[in-house]
């Protein structure tokens, strides 16, 4: 413990004055630290109650900020990319094509990139979203789109009735609207209208236990056509890092490829935490149809916010055409993720 001091009194000032305006998802049970000061994996905490309230705390870092800032706090080449970024990259939207996130796309997708062994260019298509959240809305947009035909403006018949969304016992999604949905936990649903349960159109969620092969085989027999699509965490994160059995996420797949079922890969927690960039395998890599990653791309630096005004959903759903793959990347992300590799 280090010495408590002046400064670190009048952080703990500072924080109790701001506790009340800054809105607390987790219902009064936020820890009593501030954080006042961080370089690489080192954090430094200030307590906020208790006798030693004031008092120092120098704490590692081993969640990587909460899964955004796997390469520490104040990485000095993402500091001089964000620096650089921020001087010379201007506007990134989707309207108009972007030098760096041109780089970006080519040198993670194309021959020869990083990912292009999982990913090619020739079978995925790419879309920036400032978050994780919205990487599994739009997947769970996308996916609801497949039932329906824009061009004759009516719905796939052969599709129609695939109404349920298979999520998982204890997973987590991220907070907008859609994302809960797909949360079998009773906290955070509240609230929520209840799956516009008699529209014809909507969708139902059913949760499985997460690991249970014998249970997905007998949902899979009981519901093949109606199924929609399969939303995972191929490690369950926020559930208390839940690894799946052997050969669970491979089956997961296979039944997904056999019935026509989309597979959507929640890495947003997972992404290049596990010694690879993506968890989604079983000894080899197993494909999924729709990835969402996660913030790490951006080292958690988000000091602005990239609105994207919508992607031309419709353009990517045909039965032949490429998949989609995620990138939650928030403004001049691109640069900074270009320097992390
Ligand atoms: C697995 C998973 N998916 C989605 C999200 C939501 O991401 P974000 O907080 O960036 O919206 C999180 C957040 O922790 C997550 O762990």
């Amino acid at each position: 413990m280090l010495q408590s001091s002046l400064e670190s009194q009048s952080c703990v000032d500072l924080a109790k004055r701001a506790v009340d305006i800054h809105l607390d998802h987790y219902g009064g049970k936020r820890l009593p630290y501030v954080c006042v000061s961080a370089t690489g994996l080192r954090q430094r905490f200030v307590r906020l109650e208790g006798p030693d309230a004031g008092s120092e705390l120098d704490v590692m870092d081993a969640g990587g900020g909460y899964a955004s800032a796997c390469l520490g706090a104040g990485h000095p080449d993402i500091c001089k990319a964000a620096v650089h970024s921020l001087e010379n990259d201007g506007y990134v939207t989707d309207e108009i094509a972007s030098k760096v996130r041109s780089d970006l796309l080519i040198s993670l997708f194309e021959e020869g990139g990083y990912w292009y062994d999982r990913f090619p260019a020739s079978k995925y298509h790419v879309s920036g979203r400032n978050s994780g959240s919205e990487g599994v809305e739009l997947a769970l947009r996308l996916a609801l789109e497949t039932r329906w035909d824009a061009r004759r403006m009516c719905w796939y018949n052969e599709r129609r009735q695939r109404r349920l969304i298979l999520a998982f016992e204890g997973a987590w999604h991220g907070w907008t609207s859609a994302g809960v949905s797909l949360l079998n936990r009773t906290y955070f649903r509240r609230g929520l209208v209840d799956e516009l349960a008699g529209d014809p159109n909507s969708w139902q969620v059913v949760f499985l236990p997460f690991g249970e092969s014998a249970i997905l085989e007998e949902f899979f027999k009981n519901n093949k056509d109606n199924v929609l699509a399969v939303l995972v965490e191929p490690i369950q994160g926020d559930a208390g890092i839940v690894v799946p059995p052997k050969g669970f996420l491979r089956r997961m797949a296979e039944l997904c490829r056999i019935h026509e079922v989309l597979l959507i890969a929640d890495e947003v927690l997972t992404f290049a935490k596990t010694g690879d960039f993506f968890a989604l395998q079983d000894d080899d890599p197993v494909p999924p149809t729709l990835p969402s990653l996660g913030r790490a791309l951006d080292s958690g630096l988000a000091p602005f916010q990239w609105s994207s005004p919508g992607v031309s959903l419709t353009s990517v759903q045909s039965a032949e055409s490429p998949r989609v793959i995620f990138v939650p990347l928030r403004v001049r992300s691109y640069r900074l993720a270009s320097t992390a590799w």
